[in-house]
């Protein structure tokens, strides 16, 4: 029988420190100067968890959140926060009335856009709150520069009807990862210019506002009245090739963290795991860790199977995983090394702590740490540290 320390904890956990979110908005809100800082806290805030995650980004001094969808910012809504929310992302037949009714900024790219929300503000007797999107070069949504001035005039005259207040002007970065890409100077220069286009027309914006992470960090020029702060928040370095989280003062939130659920010997020649990807070429303990890809585990973190494997902290050293991830578990080879079942294993966290991290996750499975983190699965329990020092 292989020994094990047990206890009551669970198999695996998603530990997310949020004194580290309120930390890091802390050093955006001083980093974006007069700018005010959006918390984004779209796709259940990058996995983190949306109401703690909010939660802990407004003690940090985030005077905005910001979602995609609206369900997410009516869920925050639901969960008693007060203050500017903003979603970004509808489809034809939203639930504007909702959206209205909650007092949440919504968003247009495009004419029937403004239509439909108007007719719900209609609907509703209140005036709706919006911002006008412009697409300064990403290619996704925002107005084309060809039918700008038709949206903010068809904005404007639902303004002048008393149905909405044109709020916002904005737009998205499509390489701000790359702080030194010509495109960044480009898109400025196409928002300043649809800004000016909206200005001359008539549009009185409170805040305009086109930084993503990577430029609040490195483009001040960009900052406008407001950022709009996904990844950084969650203390991960969205210019990887540039700057590692620390250089730029933040910390890792999440941590994923399991117990190891068998640890045998096996000899030299044992394939391991489907396919028998990796095959033990000496005698050798094997750790199984009971996370796959069905816990959010990439199976492109699979080990022999054309990469070396993301990492894992296990009994003090980082190792590969070996072989391939399967649904629910994959393997380690912890070698001759006194590891016993029960013991804890960290997939990813802060390196600070000597942990591998969601970086070198992201790099293993050929993909970003925004992937790494937001995938998680709900079966996975969420730990959260520091609830009792946010205020
Ligand atoms: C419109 C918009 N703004 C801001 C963000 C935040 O981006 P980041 O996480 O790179 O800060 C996103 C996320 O992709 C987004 O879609």
């Amino acid at each position: 029988m292989d020994e094990h320390r047990g206890g009551a904890e669970p198999h695996a956990a998603v530990r997310v420190d949020l004194r580290a979110i309120r930390d890091n908005v802390a050093e955006l809100r001083a980093r974006a100067g007069a700018a005010e800082v959006m918390a984004v806290v779209k796709g259940d805030a990058y996995g983190h968890g949306l109401v703690p995650a909010a939660r802990a980004a407004r003690a940090g001094g985030a005077s905005w959140l910001g979602t995609a969808v609206l369900g997410e910012a009516l869920a925050l809504r639901a969960a008693g926060f007060g203050g500017r929310l903003m979603a970004w992302l509808s489809a034809p037949g939203e639930q504007w009335i909702d959206a209205i009714a909650a007092d949440i900024d919504v968003s247009a790219s495009a004419i029937w856009t403004v239509e439909e929300i108007a007719d719900a503000a209609r609907e509703t007797g209140r005036m709706a709150r919006l911002h006008l999107k412009v697409d300064t070069g990403l290619g996704r949504s925002g107005a084309p520069e060809a039918d700008w001035p038709g949206l903010v005039d068809a904005a404007l005259k639902a303004q002048a009807e008393g149905l909405v207040n044109v709020v916002g002007l904005w737009s998205h970065f499509a390489i701000a990862d790359a702080p030194r890409h010509p495109t960044n100077t480009a898109q400025v220069a196409a928002f300043s210019q649809a800004v000016e286009i909206a200005q001359a027309r008539g549009v009185r914006p409170e805040v305009r506002h086109l930084a993503n992470s990577a430029a609040t960090l490195m483009l001040p020029d960009t900052h406008f009245d407001l950022v709009r702060a996904g990844l950084a928040v969650y203390g991960l370095s969205p210019v990887p090739d540039v700057a590692a989280p620390a250089d730029v003062g933040l910390r890792p939130a999440m941590s994923v963290r399991a117990r190891l659920a068998l640890v045998k010997r096996v000899p030299a020649g044992h394939g391991v795991s489907y396919g028998h990807f990796y095959v033990t070429d000496r005698e050798t303990s094997l750790g199984l860790i009971p996370l796959g890809y069905a816990d959010g585990v990439p199976r492109h973190g699979s080990g022999g199977d054309g990469g070396p494997g993301a990492p894992v902290l296990a009994g003090g050293r980082v190792r590969r995983i070996a072989g391939r991830v399967c649904m629910d578990q994959f393997v380690v080879d912890l070698g001759d090394d006194d590891v016993h079942a029960g013991d804890e294993v960290v997939l990813f966290g802060d390196a600070a702590a000597g942990e591998p991290t969601a970086q070198d996750w992201a790099e293993a499975c050929r993909t970003i740490s925004y992937e790494i983190v937001t995938r998680f699965a709900p079966r996975i329990p969420r730990t959260y540290v520091g609830w009792e020092d946010l205020r």
